[in-house]
């Protein structure tokens, strides 16, 4: 825009999303931006971003969701490409006892590279992807686990979501936008 105003009011925030291969990144994403599912895998390779625009109060914040590569041999990013970052999502498959544990080493990758200012307030959100599978039978890490890795890691916001479903996607991002906004 050439209103100068308006461009004030825009903001830009960049969210970093990480976590195991196969857990739904790519997925989140698509159907955040552009409500899109599909069941077939297509494994990520380096990173690459998608925006979004929202209206939050009186601000217009633009998304920019960086998409990253669980597998590490797809892996290819430095510490420049951390640096920057508003908010860091880190998504698990509820259903993979391994992709949840994994949730440790991600945090901390996020923490070395990065490199935040305060780390112990930096925003992160948790995503427990794929609650729809089995209807939830098939779970094998509980809420209250997952609640409690959050808890003790500086009370991080915590949803379990869908992107099949299209459930709590939604929900999730716009908590994203807001956390990353706050500590702007
Ligand atoms: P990398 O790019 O390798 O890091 O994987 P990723 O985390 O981006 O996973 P991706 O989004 O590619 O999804 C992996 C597989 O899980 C795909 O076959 C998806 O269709 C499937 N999937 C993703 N989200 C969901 C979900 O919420 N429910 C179900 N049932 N399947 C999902
Ligand atoms: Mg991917």
């Amino acid at each position: 825009s050439s209103n100068p105003m308006a461009t004030r009011r825009r903001t830009l925030l960049k969210v970093i999303v990480l976590g195991d291969s196969g857990v739904g990144k790519t997925s989140l994403m698509n159907q955040y931006v552009h409500n899109k599912f599909s069941l077939q895998y297509k494994a990520t390779i380096g990173a690459d971003f998608v925006t979004k625009e929202l209206q939050i109060g009186d601000k217009l914040v633009t998304l920019q969701i960086w998409d990253t590569a669980g597998q590490e041999r797809f892996q290819s990013l430095g510490a420049a490409f951390y640096r920057g970052a508003d908010c860091c999502a880190l998504v698990y498959d509820l259903n993979v006892a391994k992709s949840f544990d994994s949730l440790d080493n991600w945090h901390e990758e996020f923490l070395k590279q990065a490199n935040p200012s305060d780390p112990k307030t930096f925003p992160f959100i948790v995503l427990g992807n794929k609650v729809d599978i089995d209807g939830g039978r098939s779970r094998v890490v509980s809420e209250k686990k997952a609640a409690d890795w959050c808890a003790s890691n500086g009370n991080i916001p915590y949803f379990e979501t869908s992107a099949k479903e299209d459930y709590n996607v939604d929900e999730a991002f716009l908590t994203i936008a807001k956390t990353a906004l706050a500590n702007e």
